[in-house]
C-alpha cells in the first residue's frame, strides 16, 4: 500500500476510547498532548525514572494532575507490559531507554499487547541505536515500517517532535 494512503487511513482512526500505553513520561508533556487530542480515552504512562530523571517525577504529578484520563506506573517498561493483557492496546509508543539492546526487547514486550488494526510506534526516529534496533527487528519479522525523519541540523528544535517510526499492526503490515 502506498504511504499516502496510509496517511489517509490514518486519520480515520477513531477518536474516541482509545487504549494507549506511552513508554516513557518525563514531565508528562506527550501524555497531555495525547489526553487533550483524545480526551476520552484511557492512557497509561510508565516511567522507572533512570539515574538523572528522578527529579521529574514530582513535575509529573503537578502536570497530568487536570487529566484523569492519564494512569501513572513507576516501573521499567519491559515488566510493566506484562500488566497488560495481549491485543488490548489501540496504540502504543516507546519513548523510554533508547539504547539499541532495550528497544529490540522493548518492542517484542510490547507488540502482542497491541490489538490488531492497533499501531506500535516510537519516538527519536533519528537516534542511531533506536534506527538499528527498529530496522533489525522489522527486518527479522518481516514486519512493514513507517518513519518520518529530517535533516538533524539542531536536534533540539521542532524538528525533532516529528521523528517518529511506526508499524501498523494489520495484515499489510505483516507478513504471515
Ligand atoms: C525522552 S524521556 C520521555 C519524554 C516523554 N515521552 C515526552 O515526550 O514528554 C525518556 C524517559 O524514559 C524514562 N526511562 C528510561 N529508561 C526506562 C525504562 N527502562 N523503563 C521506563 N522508563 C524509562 C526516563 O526516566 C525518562 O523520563
Amino acid at each position: 500500500m502506498r504511504v499516502s494512503l496510509f496517511i489517509y487511513l490514518s486519520m480515520m482512526f477513531p477518536k474516541e476510547q482509545l487504549k494507549i500505553v506511552e513508554t516513557g513520561t518525563l514531565e508528562g508533556i506527550n501524555a497531555i498532548e495525547m489526553a487533550k487530542v483524545y480526551p476520552n480515552s484511557k492512557i497509561y504512562t510508565i516511567d522507572c525514572y533512570s539515574e538523572g530523571n528522578e527529579g521529574f517525577m514530582e513535575k509529573m504529578f503537578n502536570n497530568i494532575k487536570p487529566f484523569p484520563q492519564i494512569e501513572f506506573i513507576k516501573e521499567d517498561s519491559i515488566k510493566a507490559a506484562d500488566r497488560f493483557d495481549d491485543l488490548s492496546q489501540d496504540y502504543v509508543y516507546l519513548d523510554a531507554d533508547h539504547s539499541r539492546d532495550f528497544v529490540y526487547k522493548e518492542i517484542i514486550a510490547w507488540w502482542d499487547k497491541v490489538k490488531w488494526g492497533g499501531m506500535l510506534a516510537g519516538h527519536d526516529w533519528w537516534y542511531k541505536d533506536i534506527k538499528e534496533a527498529v530496522i533489525k527487528l522489522t527486518l527479522d519479522n518481516k514486519l512493514r515500517l513507517f518513519y518520518v525523519g529530517h535533516v538533524p541540523t539542531d536536534l533540539l528544535s521542532q524538528e525533532a517532535e516529528l521523528c517518529d517510526w511506526w508499524i501498523w499492526k494489520n495484515e499489510v503490515t505483516v507478513s504471515k
